[in-house]
């Protein structure tokens, strides 16, 4: 099992995470039951970095994780929990970003109480607020660290000059990003910044958002979902039949190598750094134990470059995001 540091200060934590957006309904209908078996997975696995964020679910994902370290007395010291706060509401209702000192703490005292805990292990900026300087939103997190309310502290979906500027006020533990075979932005300096600067680079939708598995999300699905997944372009009626096109070689080298492409895509992610973490998420134990597949898979050099043939930079159709999913006003989380 890869263990790994979250930075050159942090503790060893699991090279795979679990990503706890998925106790919510965002990638289709789940249970509070399902949820709690994924913990309980990630505890027989032994994977022990959790990631959630005020936002998931409504606050859904943090309950699920504080009931369950309820329930399960003695296994808060067995998890790295991180959560995240910025996105909000203004007084219009419409989807903004919020990183003064008060708003991120009252959002993380909210966080606390739902997870049942003093102090989180990682608490990220999930978004910045264009308008504030970053080396003063590095001061406000560092100040909740003084205040022992988070042991770490993070920016997700930066920039790496922006990391750079935050990394002058203090270190900055974790920087978070969208990272996978499907979308290689990060290497465009990010990944050689974080190694640099000694900042774990924390991969989200390592599995390509189900594109890189063996059983991607069916169009009919993502309409039925709607939504956030119904509105990304990867996944409209223009560009999926193209993406899964691109993806079947993919499953079908996966089968050949005798592992699941799940369990391929995270190994890859892996491959890209040893301060590389990885967050996956599921509904599912089937599909997770696919991803713990991956945690213990070691590619070797042939293997990596014969998946960089099959899915070279650049393969996939439709943006990452709509405009609207990045800065405007669409009300999905
Ligand atoms: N910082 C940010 O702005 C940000 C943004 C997005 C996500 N995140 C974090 O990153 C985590 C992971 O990202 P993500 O959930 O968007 O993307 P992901 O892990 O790449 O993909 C999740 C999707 O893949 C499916 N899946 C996972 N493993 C599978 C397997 N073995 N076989 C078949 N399907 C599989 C899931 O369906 P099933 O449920 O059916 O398995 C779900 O539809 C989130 O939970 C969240 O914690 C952060």
């Amino acid at each position: 099992m890869k263990m790994r540091k979250l930075g050159k200060n942090g503790p060893e934590i699991s090279a795979l995470g679990y990503g706890a957006m998925s106790f919510s309904d965002f990638y289709g209908p789940t249970t509070d039951q399902q949820s709690y078996a994924i913990l309980r997975a990630c505890l027989d696995a032994g994977v022990t970095h959790l990631d959630s964020a005020n936002v998931y679910g409504m606050g859904r994902s943090e309950k699920v994780i504080g009931q369950f370290l309820k329930d399960n007395p003695g296994t808060r010291d067995r998890f790295h929990i991180a959560t995240k706060a910025s996105i909000t509401r203004d007084e219009d209702g419409n989807r903004c970003f919020r990183n003064t000192l008060e708003h991120l703490e009252s959002e993380l005292d909210k966080s606390l109480g739902k997870l049942g805990t003093d102090c989180v292990d990682l608490f990220y900026v999930h978004r910045r607020q264009a308008e504030l300087p970053i080396e003063e939103v590095a001061g406000h997190l560092g100040r909740l660290v003084e205040k022992g309310k988070t042991k770490g502290i993070g920016f997700s979906e930066i920039a790496p000059t922006s990391l750079r500027r935050a990394a002058t006020e203090c270190h900055v533990d974790a920087v978070q990003s969208e990272y996978s075979l499907s979308v290689r932005s990060p290497e465009m300096g990010l990944v050689q910044t974080c190694a640099e600067l000694g900042t774990a680079l924390v991969a989200f939708s390592p599995v390509g958002r189900s594109f890189l598995t063996d059983t991607p999300l069916s169009f009919e699905t993502v309409q039925d979902i709607g939504g956030w997944v119904g509105a990304n372009p990867r996944f409209q009626a223009d560009t999926y039949p193209a993406n899964i096109a691109a993806t079947d070689p993919f499953r079908a080298y996966a089968a050949e190598q005798g592992v699941s492409a799940a369990a391929l895509a995270i190994a890859w992610v892996l491959a890209q750094g040893p301060h590389v973490i990885a967050i996956p998420g599921t509904r599912s134990t089937a599909h997770f134990a696919q991803l713990v597949e991956g945690w213990n898979l070691t590619l070797t050099p042939e293997q990596l470059a014969r998946i960089e043939e099959i899915l070279p930079i650049g393969w996939a159709y439709g943006d990452r995001y709509s405009t609207g999913q990045w800065v405007g006003p669409e009300r999905y989380c």
